[in-house]
């Protein structure tokens, strides 16, 4: 949708940039990135974290990966927040193109429902080789539980993705947890319940 309908994926980010915009700052304080100059935000969309964990963590540059179409959005929205000199925007295809670094966060948020097991399990191991050693993966998603019929939100949303996509689904936070042991994080945990996980490498 966001190569094939850049309208729609407009209407997307906005509405996505709305929500996170209250979010965002708590999420990156919970995290405590305190230790951590760069930043690579994975298909960043609007930029909406990005500025966010910028807000909160002064000493940060962030890079906001995303596809050119999406970036056109962001580019504004990061001016508008007055840290252009702080956010790097890096337009490419995350399944095809080098992704710079190494950093020593990586953020995945939102991305990987829109695209199968084997593409997720695939993009953790390169996102693997862009961290710098003791760097941290973190994936936040819509996840499903062990039952995979719960949160109940989530299970609508999935039908969603289900029909509505080429290949997406919701996937469970053992899913991601194990794509990163795959990759050879040395610590993988679940930070928040089908919420958030991270590796450390
Ligand atoms: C649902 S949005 C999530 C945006 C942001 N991470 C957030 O949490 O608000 C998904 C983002 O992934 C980007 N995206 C999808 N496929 C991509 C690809 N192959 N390479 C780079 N970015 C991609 C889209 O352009 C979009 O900005």
């Amino acid at each position: 949708m966001f190569e094939t309908d850049p309208d729609l994926g407009v209407n997307v980010l906005a509405v996505l940039h709305r929500i996170g915009k209250q979010s965002g700052p708590s999420f990156a304080q919970r995290l405590n990135l305190e230790g951590a100059s760069t930043l690579l935000d994975l298909g960043g969309g609007a930029g909406t974290n990005a500025i966010a964990f910028c807000s909160v963590y002064p000493h940060l540059q962030a890079t906001v990966f995303d596809l050119p179409q999406t970036l056109r959005v962001t580019e504004r929205i990061v001016k508008d927040a007055g840290l252009d000199q702080r956010i790097t925007l890096q337009p490419g295809d995350f399944n095809r193109d080098p992704l710079g670094g190494p950093y020593d966060v990586v953020l995945m948020s939102d991305i990987l429902h829109y695209q199968d097991g084997a593409g997720n399990a695939a993009l953790v191991k390169k996102v693997f080789t862009h961290l710098a050693p003791g760097g941290r993966l973190v994936i936040k998603d819509r996840f499903l539980d062990a039952s995979r019929t719960s949160p109940a939100w989530t299970t609508a949303f999935a039908v969603h993705i289900l029909v509505n996509t080429e290949r997406g689904q919701c996937f469970t936070t053992a899913d991601a947890m194990q794509w990163m042991t795959d990759a050879g994080f040395e610590s993988v945990t679940e930070l928040e319940q089908t919420a958030v996980a991270q590796g450390i490498k």
